[in-house]
């Protein structure tokens, strides 16, 4: 067994896993973080993204023993308790995602993006998410999404507030 402690999304997290366990299993079977989703399980798709230091990964190439000692961003730290991050504003205020299974992945790239360039050309943008493939939405609405939160994150837009929807709470 691995022993192995990382932080995810902020809180010091610990597990004792076989050696062949993926970062991906770790989240998701472990620590029951099943934001980033399962699709291919061999690096094709995308929808298993995470940020490791800083860069988006795919979690299910690398093994959770390499991801000891380091921190980890899954779609679950990405929000507050009180809103949503100005990304997943965007994604919701565009309609960018249709059925929402490469969301977050798409979106923990996006989020990558624009930390080491506030001001992403559509190249930039098309370059950073190439590896998340979507099978619903043609990409156009998240590319336009991703160019606002850029604008919100850059200040040149009064971001709106939108709460963190409650499970169960009527529309
Ligand atoms: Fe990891 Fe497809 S599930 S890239
Ligand atoms: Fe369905 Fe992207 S919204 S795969």
């Amino acid at each position: 067994m691995t022993n192995l402690t990382l932080n995810v999304n902020g809180e010091i997290r610990s597990a004792s896993v076989p050696p062949e366990t993926t970062l991906l299993d770790l989240l998701r079977d472990y620590f029951s973080l099943t934001g980033a989703k399962r699709g291919c399980d061999v690096g094709d798709c995308g929808a298993c993204t995470v940020i490791v230091d800083g860069k988006p990964v795919n979690a299910c190439l690398m093994l959770a023993g390499q991801a000891h000692g380091r921190a980890v961003l899954t779609i679950e730290g990405l929000a507050t308790r009180e809103r949503l991050h100005p990304i997943q504003t965007a994604f919701e205020e565009r309609a960018a995602l249709q059925c929402g299974f490469c969301g977050p992945g798409v979106i923990l790239s996006a989020k990558a993006l624009l930390e080491r360039n506030p001001n992403p050309t559509v190249r930039d943008i098309r370059d950073a998410i190439s590896g998340n493939l979507c099978r619903c939405t043609g990409y156009t609405k998240m590319i336009e999404a991703i160019q606002e939160a850029a604008r919100a994150l850059r200040g040149e837009t009064r971001e709106r507030a939108v709460p963190v929807p409650v499970e169960g709470a009527r529309p």
